[in-house]
Parts: structure tokens; sequence; C-alpha cells
């Protein structure tokens, strides 16, 4: 017996379907923005070579994870392969900073983050009138590993791509997706879609790639860091992709809308906000706040000396780096604005509009 959290008439559900479909279309990027984002980093490798010739610069992010929207940013780390002869990796961020402003991008290194950021513009051009940004990141050691498992994930369904597409495009009309102005990262509604997927629906349209077992030949650095984070999940892409052929990764025959109405309805009236937090590693994606002592706002110190807050008004625990709270962007604002709209998105899903009406309301620019 599926989960039925709503009963559409068909009808409804094709208006819905509509929609669907024209915004994931809306929200992915043309093959146009991949390759100029693709250039772009090409460049910044360059000018990264000659502040640093020891350091490279690694993509993460949803232009690795398949989980790209129109006007996406590109993730980058510069990490140090290099030895005591290097200049000291500390200086680098500013050098590096001077070297892109030399360059004619717009860059500016932010020092209040948990770690130091170089938020970086290319300005438009007649040729390709859109800015494309790019943040470069400095020590993020685990962005590459949990970008692989976000990825590993959308392998594991075709509906995990577009029902990100489509809450990405959402949040972003709403203006709910801004970690800078006290609402949520696009890694943070990831985790909510997931977790949805994954513990939520029924049946399960996604398994838990981290409770799989471990076979016994893993090497142990994919099994734990030297900091000791747990960062085991399954990544046998070959078995992935011979399931989801042979249909057999998932029993959860839903299509998107469904899925969307009972993704809005849970976040809207059924999970925890001020008592639980998701936790996608766990068995049932759940765990509660005070059981964690997430409980009262921490100041810490980052790698830059500023101080920077940990709220817990909204909590995601990263899948591997544990004691981070993924949402501690949210500030109280914020989390009351999220939760505003996902039962606005709700209410407005099941008000049996037409097709015109619906997008009109759901997208409209908040
Ligand atoms: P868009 O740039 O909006 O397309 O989304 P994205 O999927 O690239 O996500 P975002 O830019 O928010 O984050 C990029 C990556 O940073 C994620 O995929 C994670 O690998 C990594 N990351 C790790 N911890 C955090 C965190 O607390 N916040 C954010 N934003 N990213 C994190
Ligand atoms: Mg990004």
């Amino acid at each position: 017996q599926q989960q039925q959290p709503y009963q559409p008439s068909p009808q409804e559900l094709a208006v819905l379907a509509e929609v669907v479909i024209e915004q994931i279309a809306l929200a992915t990027p043309s093959a146009e923005e991949l390759e100029r984002k693709t250039k772009l980093r090409e460049r910044l490798r360059k000018l990264c070579t000659n502040v640093s010739p020891t350091a490279e610069l690694e993509a993460f992010g949803s232009l690795v994870s398949g989980f790209a929207t129109v006007g996406s940013d590109l993730d980058l780390v510069l990490v140090d392969k290099g030895g005591s002869t290097n200049r000291p990796f500390f200086e680098v961020p500013l050098l590096l900073e001077q070297e892109l402003k030399d360059n004619g991008l717009e860059a500016q290194l932010l020092a209040k983050t948990r770690v130091p950021i170089l938020k970086i513009k290319q300005p438009a051009t007649e040729e390709y009138p859109k800015e494309v940004a790019a943040d470069i990141g400095f020590a993020n050691p685990l962005a590459i590993r949990n970008t692989d498992m976000l990825s590993m994930y959308s392998k594991c369904d075709p509906r995990v791509i577009d029902m990100v597409r489509f809450i990405k495009r959402w949040a972003k009309r709403r203006k709910i997706n801004n970690p800078y102005k006290g609402t949520l990262s696009s890694y943070g509604y990831v985790l909510m879609v997931l977790h949805y997927l994954i513990n939520i629906v029924e049946p399960p349209v996604l398994p838990n790639l981290q409770l799989y077992p471990i076979p016994a030949e893993t090497p142990k650095d994919e099994i734990t860091t030297e900091e000791g984070h747990n960062v085991w999940y399954y990544k046998d892409v070959a078995e992935i992709q011979r399931r989801v052929a042979e249909g057999t990764m998932t029993t959860n025959t839903m299509d998107l809308p469904l899925l969307l109405l009972g993704f809005f309805e849970f976040y809207a009236y059924r999970f925890g906000w001020v008592k639980d937090i998701i936790s996608i590693r766990t068995k049932g994606g759940l765990i509660s706040k005070v059981d964690k002592g997430w409980t009262v706002v921490a100041v810490r110190v980052g790698k830059c000396e500023a101080e920077y807050k940990d709220r817990y008004l909204f909590a995601i625990e990263d899948p591997f780096e544990t004691n981070h709270n993924v949402s501690r962007t949210c500030n109280i604002y914020g989390v009351r604005k999220i939760r505003d709209e996902f039962k606005r998105a709700n209410r407005i899903m099941r008000m049996r509009e037409g097709v015109g009406a619906l997008r009109y309301k759901l997208f409209e620019e908040a």
C-alpha cells in the first residue's frame, strides 16, 4: 500500500505535472551555461597556479553532484599539495584575491565565515549577458566526499535530480535560499529532500547509502578520516546502475507531483522543527536536539580566528561532519519564513488551480 498523503484528482495531478515539467526545464542549466562555467574554472585554475604553484583547485558542489540549476555557483577548493618550501598557505587567500582582481574578476575574501571563502564574480559580457559566480574555499576536505555521496544518491533514482531542481527553483524564487541572509543553503535543501525520499515517503524511493554493510576489503580511509569522521557510504556505481535498470532499486512508483505534495505536506505539518534534527546518516533519519545537546547557541572560533555562531533553531546534521549543523545559518526570522513558505506551497498545491494560476502563485517572486 503506497502512502497517499492527499488524494488529488487526475485533473489536479495533470495540472501539477505540467507545472512540474515546465519548472524543472526552467531550472535546468543549458549546455552553454555549463561550458561557460567550465571555462571559468580553467581560468581560475591558472590564476591559482600563479599564486601557489603546488596548490590544486578542485571542484565540488552542484556542478559535480549533478544538482546544478540555472545560475548555480561554481564551488571550488584550493588544496595545498606542496611541502614546506611553499609560501605559508594562510597567505594564499589574500594574494589570490589580489591576483583575481588584477585579472578583471570581482573578488572578495570573507573571513567571518567558518573557513575563509573567496567570493568571485565574472562580470557579464555582451556575448554572455549573465555574470558567473564562484566560491573558492581553502580547507574543506569533506566537501568533495559529501558531493560524491550526493551524486551517488542522484544515480539511485531519476526522480532525485528533478525533485531537487524543482525545490531549489522554488526556494530561490521565494527567497528562502540565502545562507548569508538568515535562510538555508542549497545543500540544506538537498538534505531535506534526501531525508524525505529515504525515511518519510512510503515505500522509500532511496536506500540509506551510509547504512550499507562495509565490505571486508574496504580501505580504512574510506571508512573514517584522520579526524575521526565516519565517511563510509555505498559507492558501487555499476551495481546501483544495474539495479536501477532492472527496476529493483525501489518499489515506490509515485511520480513527481505526488512526491512533491508529500514533501511539502511533511515539512509544513509533520516535521518537528523545534525538537528534531534531520540526520540522514541515522536509521529513521531523526535525532532529538536534546539528546544531541543542540539546544543553546554556541559561539565558536573559526579558522581565521573570527567568531561565528552555531544556532540550532533549525537543525540538519551534516552526514559526515556530525558536529556541524548545516542549517546554522538560519536565524529566527529565516526559520519562520521557511516554515511559512512550506505551508504556503502546500496550500497552493491543493487549491485546484489551473496551470497558469498554480505556476504564478507557487513560483511568484517573493
Ligand atoms: P547551488 O550552488 O545553489 O547550485 O547548490 P550546491 O548543491 O552547490 O550547494 P551549496 O553551494 O550550498 O554547497 C556546495 C557544497 O558545499 C555542498 O555540496 C557540500 O559539499 C559543501 N558543504 C559542506 N558543508 C556545507 C554547509 O554547511 N553549507 C553549505 N552551503 N555547503 C556545505
Ligand atoms: Mg554551489
